[in-house]
């Protein structure tokens, strides 16, 4: 299989915050491979802006350092140097005049501009004016912004309209780094790409269906900012409700990004509101060998979840009945990410109840080990009657596509590709934003509410008990992690 890079048309790309993690550890080392795949070309210029003092032959060593960190693994040199050849640095201050006229005079007629707001959202409105007073964003310059996009309904609408002030939404690229992961796409070219699964991907024949996101990680010396936050407007409002989405939503007419957005929006708003009892929140406790979760935040007292379960219902004729389990939370027993759609069982059991009743389940694996698997039941071998059992069907796209599945960008570098070639599919739109935090907020108001303590849970487990009982409950297991 040939993987076809097509490179995209020649831009300035600004990066507020150029000298931030993300920068070092996504953007940058995602640029260069890009650069390294032919995508990126050479008339392309990138501009590191921040605050610190700094000049280009400084801030070139800092992006060679972050490459040979997070970059590739194999490096070439002549490439790298190449690629730094590209990179300059401008000091700028975002709330201030410094730099402003500066970057006005680099930027260069003709390529795509687009600036990347790598700074925490409380200077997105000092940006994007400045953007616009100086003339340096033009009509067709697109900004990119980062999650969290607010902590609430009320704050993702200042943001909004903040933004709104000074550009329209076809210039605004909200990142969801999940939707710019190939196999998170994948879920769109099995569901549309197939008439196999259409005519049963709905509540008559799917029982329910598990969204895991499960993380061996720590909060990683995040504890500060996570504290805030917690899984639920972590990881629920925002990755799990897109991966819902693509599950629920109808075909869109066309793949194209108010198609696709327009269905996604639908999917939430047919969101029922969640009663508690079937919410779970957690929380990781200390091990022989590790923090438990309140000495990572530094809060002996912390309520904040670093898991939460949810029996979510999305009402309309398609999945009446039907209920979607999430879960995600850190410091879990593995790595695991997928997505599993469980179908009901045959009506009717031509075997009798001795052969045993099973379920076919169609599970796509987000990460590690991509793939799709299909769970079948096929006759248990050898005599003895007629007993059935499960087998999975198992593609592993590494197998099934050779090295060209390898070779995949990543999120950060695909979704920045999309920047350029202006195209916004993968991107949230602000009335999805906002309807995300219109089902999320009466749930985390709901704790603070009934002084609500999240259940204990081992580091390395798969969560706590009560996450298990919310389907044993109803005759369900959740999937091993
Ligand atoms: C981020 C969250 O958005 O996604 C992190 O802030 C989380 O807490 C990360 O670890 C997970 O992303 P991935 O791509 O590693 O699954």
């Amino acid at each position: 299989m040939v993987s076809r890079v097509i490179p995209v048309d020649p831009f300035d790309l600004v990066i507020f915050g150029g000298t931030g993690d993300l920068a070092k550890r996504k953007i940058l080392p995602g640029l260069f491979r890009r650069f390294v795949s032919g995508q990126m070309p050479s008339e392309a210029l990138i501009m590191g802006a921040a605050r610190a003092k700094m000049n280009d032959t400084e801030y070139r060593d800092l992006v060679k350092i972050a490459i040979l960190e997070f970059g590739s693994a194999s490096l070439d040199e002549k490439l790298l140097v190449d690629f730094l050849d590209k990179v300059t640095y401008l000091r700028i201050d975002a709330t201030g005049e410094a730099g402003w006229l500066e970057l006005s005079q680099s930027m260069r007629n003709g390529p795509v501009r687009a600036f990347y707001f790598s700074v925490a959202p409380s200077l997105f409105g000092a940006l994007a004016e400045r953007l616009k007073k100086h003339k340096i964003a033009l009509s067709d310059s697109r900004i990119v912004v980062e999650k969290p996009f607010g902590r609430d309904l009320e704050s993702a609408k200042i943001l909004n309209a903040t933004l709104a002030a000074h550009f329209s939404e076809d210039q605004i690229y909200r990142i969801d780094h999940y939707l710019g992961k190939e196999t998170v796409q994948n879920l769109m070219a099995v569901r549309f790409g197939n008439l196999l699964f259409e005519p049963l991907w709905n509540s008559q024949y799917i029982d329910h269906i598990q969204i895991t996101v499960a993380e061996k990680v720590d909060v990683e010396g995040r504890g500060e900012y996570y504290n805030t936050s917690g899984a639920m407007r972590d990881m629920v409002q925002n990755h799990l409700m897109q991966l819902l989405c693509l599950i629920a939503m109808e075909p869109p007419a066309q793949f194209n990004p108010d198609a696709v957005r327009d269905e996604k929006l639908k999917v939430i708003r047919a969101l029922d509101k969640v009663p508690p009892h079937h919410i779970v929140r957690g929380q990781y406790e200390a091990s022989s060998d590790s923090f438990g979760y309140r000495e990572h935040a530094n809060d002996a007292k912390s309520r904040t979840e670093s898991y939460v379960a949810i029996k979510a219902h999305v009402s309309n004729w398609r999945w009446a009945g039907t209920p979607f389990y999430m879960r995600t939370g850190k410091r879990l027993r593995s790595r695991c990410s997928e997505i599993a759609v469980v179908f009901k069982q045959p009506p009717h059991s031509i075997f009798g109840s001795e052969a045993g009743t099973h379920r076919n389940a169609l599970v796509i694996r987000l990460q590690p080990d991509e793939g799709i698997t299909m769970d079948m039941t096929i006759k248990e071998p050898g005599p003895g009657g007629m007993r059935l059992i499960t087998v999975p069907l198992d593609m592993t796209f590494s197998e099934a596509l050779g090295p060209a599945a390898e070779e995949v960008p990543d999120a950060y570098e695909r979704l920045i590709m999309d920047v350029i070639r202006g195209n916004q599919t993968l991107f949230m739109r602000g009335d999805e934003v906002e309807a995300a935090w219109e089902w999320t907020d009466p749930i985390i108001k709901g704790w603070k509410e009934r002084n609500d303590v999240p259940k204990p849970y081992d580091a390395g487990s798969s969560g706590p008990d009560d996450a298990l009982m919310l389907l044993h409950r109803e005759d369900r297991k959740w999937r091993p992690i």
